[in-house]
Order: structure tokens, then C-alpha cells, then sequence
């Protein structure tokens, strides 16, 4: 049983196929012959737009019926259930679970007992391999190219499991990754560890304004807020926002991504900028997700 718990378990060339899968399906839009007669089930325990929607949009299009909850408190899971026996239920319903929840790890653990494939739809501070797979697919649109790259990761890069699936994704294929903010909200060292064993470089910088003009990529999050918990107490980060003078001083060929929901980090007078991209990266969610569903639905 392949499950997609982490972007680890995919294989660059897989990866790779997916974008190009991806590309064959946005110019496709559907074929509802491919997946007709299989259940996608949507278990959403933390709050979603695009993950859910364009999920349920995917396996639409593919001709698969979609089921499932994106409020745990109208579920079973108000009555106490357990994860484990939501999944073990759910999975007698689908051919596929996708899973967002609050806790590390979580998709994993729901693949030790089902049956059917789990797709890690953001668990906690984790991981976020489906976003990864469109974010890539987005530069690789733009720069024709997923190496030797200079990436920037703006924002809040320590507690963003897009971020993190993302620079894993991007270690070991020869790109750089600069970490540009305040010092509580680069990536833990052991993750920097972890991709800089892959073979990236790591540099780490205070203020955007000193890199943008080296940039081919600026990957934006916003202040993860939900995850800092106590750790910060008084001391809270903050996060200078993007601003269009800053972008101005960017190469023309910059693309600026974020996988929205953004707050202040990223001002909506950036949206006129040619360099904004996070709309067009957000459209290719759907056929992006389509080919996830098509490689780990459609062959079983
Ligand atoms: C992200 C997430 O859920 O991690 N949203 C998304 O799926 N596009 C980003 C975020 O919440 O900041």
C-alpha cells in the first residue's frame, strides 16, 4: 500500500512526473471515466480553503464521489473517537483518505491502519507534500528548471509544514536556500541539519531587502501563530512585511509564491507586481491533485 505521508516518499523522477502528469491534466481539465466509481474521503480536523476544496475539485473532475467532514465537531469525533478508529471506519467507506490534523505525525499513524492510501493533507507543523508537489510545478513553469535555483523563505519557515516539505523537496538537487527573517522563525536546526546533509546550502539573513536582487524564488508563509504555543511568551516574533519597494529592487524573472492564507507578511499592493505568482500557484492545486489522485487511485 503506497501512502503520501511525507514528499521523502516520493523519488525525484516521481516527482517530476507529477509535474508533468499535472500539466497534461490542467490543459485536460477532466475525464470522469478515470475514477468513476471510487470514493475519495476528505477527513479535515483543522481549518481549510484549498487543500479541501481543491481536493473535492480533483477527484470531481476525475469522476470520483467525494464524502467526508471538514468540522470534527459534527463527527464522531465530538463523541471522543479516536483517529485510529475514525481511519479504521472511514477506510471500509474509500479508496483513499486525504488527512489534515493538528498533530505531527498524524498521517502517519493513520496509514498504520488503513487499507486504503492516505495522502498527508498538512499534519501539524509537519509536512504539507501536496502543496510541495504545486509549488514546484509552479517554478518549474516559470524557470523551466527544479535546479540551481536560489530560494528564499520568507516568513515563518520554523513552524510552516508547507515550508518544510518544500525545502526538502528543493535539497539535493543543487539549489540554495536562504532563510530570511528573525532568528525564532528560521528552520529548527534540525531540519537545516537534514538539508544541508542533502547537499543545500543554508545561508540566513534578517532582512529580505539584503538578498531579493540574488533570488529566483521567494516562498512567503505567514506567522504560523496557531503552532508558537507558549514558546515565545513575551518575546513574540514579528515578521517585517514584503513591501513593493522591496520587490522593485527583485530581478525580473523573481517569482514570489506563498501558499496562502496570507496576513500582513505579504500586502495585497504586491499583487500587481509581475513577480506575484501565488494566484497562479494556487490554480494548479486542482491538476496537481488530480494527478496525485491518478497515481495513487487510479491503478488500484
Ligand atoms: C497552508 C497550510 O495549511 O499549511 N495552507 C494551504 O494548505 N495552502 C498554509 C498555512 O496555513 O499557512
Amino acid at each position: 500500500m503506497r501512502h503520501l505521508l511525507s514528499i521523502d516518499d516520493l523519488e525525484q523522477d516521481e516527482v517530476d512526473g507529477l509535474i508533468e502528469s499535472a500539466k497534461q491534466w490542467k490543459a485536460r481539465k477532466s475525464d470522469v471515466a478515470l475514477l468513476s466509481g471510487k470514493i475519495v474521503a476528505l477527513l479535515f480536523y483543522e481549518p481549510s480553503t484549498r487543500t479541501e476544496l481543491s481536493f473535492s475539485s480533483a477527484a470531481q473532475r476525475l469522476g470520483a464521489g467525494v464524502i467526508g467532514f471538514a468540522d470534527p465537531s459534527m463527527s464522531s469525533v465530538a463523541k471522543g473517537e479516536s483517529l485510529l478508529d475514525t481511519i479504521q471506519v472511514v477506510q471500509t467507506y474509500s479508496d483513499c483518505i486525504v488527512l489534515r490534523h493538528p498533530v505531527e505525525g498524524s498521517a502517519a499513524q493513520a496509514s498504520t491502519v488503513a487499507h486504503v492510501p492516505v495522502i498527508n493533507g498538512g499534519d501539524g507543523g509537519n509536512e504539507h507534500p501536496t502543496q510541495t508537489l504545486f509549488d514546484l510545478m509552479t517554478i518549474e513553469e516559470h524557470h523551466r528548471r527544479l535546479t540551481g535555483l536560489r530560494v528564499g523563505l520568507f516568513g515563518d519557515p520554523r513552524w510552516a509544514r508547507t515550508a518544510h516539505s518544500f525545502s526538502k523537496a528543493l535539497a539535493g538537487r543543487g539549489n540554495e536556500l536562504v532563510c530570511i527573517g528573525p532568528e525564532q522563525l528560521q528552520l529548527s536546526s534540525e531540519l537545516a541539519a537534514d538539508i544541508e546533509a542533502r547537499g543545500s546550502r543554508i545561508e540566513r539573513v534578517e532582512a529580505v531587502e539584503s538578498v531579493i536582487g540574488s533570488l529566483d524564488v521567494l516562498y512567503v508563509t505567514r506567522p504560523q501563530r496557531e503552532r508558537w504555543h507558549d514558546v515565545y511568551g513575551a518575546e513574540q516574533p514579528t515578521i517585517e512585511p514584503l513591501t513593493v519597494s522591496v520587490l522593485q529592487q527583485a530581478r525580473d524573472d523573481l517569482i514570489v509564491l506563498h501558499p496562502l492564507p496570507r496576513n500582513d507578511e505579504l500586502p495585497s499592493e504586491c499583487d500587481k507586481d509581475p513577480r506575484a505568482a501565488y494566484f497562479r500557484q494556487v490554480a494548479n492545486g486542482v491538476p496537481m491533485r488530480m494527478a496525485i489522485l491518478d497515481k495513487f487511485l487510479a491503478a488500484r
